[in-house]
């Protein structure tokens, strides 16, 4: 029998799930947390005993004294942004040893996020993005084309001058040719970047190796995964993507682990949608209700304080997430946002020019054309946030619950019926 101890836990829509708040649910049974894909366009919300943290770049178990932090390989990392975010973790005390950074992790530089909002600038109205601005698409392109900076080179000086220097003639051609910027000087770009090596230095280890003795040890370890699988960049709605693999997959090539060493996919579904940026999104409610479930959901980006797009559970969507992810179990969040909605809407099919669709379709730029096609359930007005047990739920907040199990043929392990760590039940997750 195999003693590993592995969840991977990933979003199932477009982000902003509650993933944060899942992993600090889970946290006090696990002994490694870990980030691998993504970097500072992750806001990950977790509100214990009334304070709220938001992790941009760190995993959400952080707030767990003396247990191990990994950032894996898969990450893009905004050293600025690091830095701020364990300075005000270990001002309040935390414990510096439990943070390991891998050297293969790359690097987001100033010029990233420059050419990130450049971009976006240029691709005009109605063909943005709506990035994050965080630089994550220049750093992963920067990755692939095998000009980026690894943690590994910034902690070098020599290195670090070495590859900056031709890497940012490259660039310094793409901002004064194409976008017709100054060029940036190499010392603005060198000396900061020199002192961010020195500072993530003592972090940097062998994080692959780390996570395989830890995985072998039988220690219970959580990826958490950013972003979410319709925001993959192969598997969603493109180009309306993030620059990573969002979904299960990418959590094997970002940390170093085989796909043995898994033991469970959590898939966290919010009982609701909502999207940040531009994109197809079937099911946006632009009435009232939209601006209802905005409103009592809190719905305004933890990175950007955008506000975000909202609508209703998409089937369709949700059954490709949960096939894509191999979702073993769900976390379903915010079910105490829909208290009060009146009527719950579920999109079950789309209608597409008097066509039914009942799949998620390849050619996601369809989907503007996609009208849904809606299936109504009973609602109800009852006060849920403090609700302990699947009982003491109204019935038709519990057939809300059973419902999406059918439908997703996945268990519920556990219902979010408010931010904080204990506004939850725990069905046996
Ligand atoms: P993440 O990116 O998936 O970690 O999610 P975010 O932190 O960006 O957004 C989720 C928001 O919902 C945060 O403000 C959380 O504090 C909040 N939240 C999480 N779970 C629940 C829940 O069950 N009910 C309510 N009302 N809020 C929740
Ligand atoms: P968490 O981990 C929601 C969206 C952006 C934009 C697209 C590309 O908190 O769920 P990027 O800056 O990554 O190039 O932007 O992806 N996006 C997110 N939306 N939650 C996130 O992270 C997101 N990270 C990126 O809004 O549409
Ligand atoms: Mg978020």
């Amino acid at each position: 029998m195999s003693n590993k101890n592995v969840d991977l836990l990933v979003g199932a829509q477009w982000g902003d799930e509650g993933k944060g708040k899942v992993v600090d649910i889970l946290g006090s049974e696990v002994d490694v947390f870990v980030r691998y894909q993504g970097g500072a366009n992750a806001g990950h919300t977790v509100v214990a005993d009334g304070q709220k943290v938001v992790f941009h770049l760190l995993p959400s178990g952080m707030l767990y004294p003396g247990k191990l932090c990994v950032l894996g390989n898969g990450l893009v990392i905004d050293p600025e942004q690091f830095l701020n975010e364990t300075g005000e973790l270990f001002s309040k005390g935390q414990d510096k040893a439990r943070l390991a950074v891998s050297p293969h992790a790359h690097v987001v530089m100033p010029y990233h996020k420059m050419l990130d909002k450049l971009q976006e600038e240029s691709r005009g109205k109605g063909r943005k993005i709506g990035t994050t601005g965080r630089g994550i698409g220049p750093c992963y392109v920067d990755k692939y084309s095998r000009s980026g900076l690894r943690i590994e080179d910034l902690i070098n000086p020599d290195v670090l001058r070495e590859r900056l220097t031709y890497i940012l003639e490259e660039k310094n051609q793409i901002f004064t040719k194409l976008y017709g910027q100054k060029p940036l000087p190499f010392d603005e770009v060198f000396e900061p970047a020199r002192k961010w090596g020195e500072a993530i230095a003592p972090y940097v280890d062998d994080t692959r190796a780390l996570l395989r003795r830890a995985v072998d040890e039988g220690k219970h370890v959580l990826l958490e995964g950013a972003q979410a699988a319709l925001l993959d960049i192969d598997h969603g709605t493109y180009p309306y993507v993030t620059s990573s693999s969002t979904s299960a997959s990418g959590a094997f090539t970002g940390t170093g682990l085989a796909p043995n060493d898994l033991t469970r996919v959590i898939s966290v579904v919010k009982a609701y949608t909502t999207r940040v940026g531009e994109g197809p999104f079937p099911t946006e409610d632009f009435t009232e209700a939209g601006e209802t479930l905005r409103k009592n959901g809190g719905e305004f980006g933890a990175t950007t304080g955008r506000p975000r797009r909202c609508g209703w559970l998409d089937v369709p969507a949700l059954k490709y997430a949960t096939e894509l992810n191999g979702a073993n179990v769900i976390a379903l969040t915010k079910l105490d946002v829909l208290t009060g909605m009146g009527d719950i809407k579920v999109c079950t099919s789309y209608d597409r020019n008097g066509e039914k669709v009942t799949s998620w379709p390849t050619d996601t730029r369809v989907l503007s054309e996609f009208k849904p096609v809606y299936e109504t359930l009973p609602g109800w007005d009852e006060d849920i946030t403090e609700c302990k047990n699947f009982d003491d739920l109204p019935e038709n907040a519990k057939s809300y619950v059973r419902y999406i199990e059918e439908v997703l043929h996945t268990p519920v392990g556990l219902i979010g019926v408010g931010p904080d760590r204990n506004q939850t039940i725990n069905r046996g997750i």
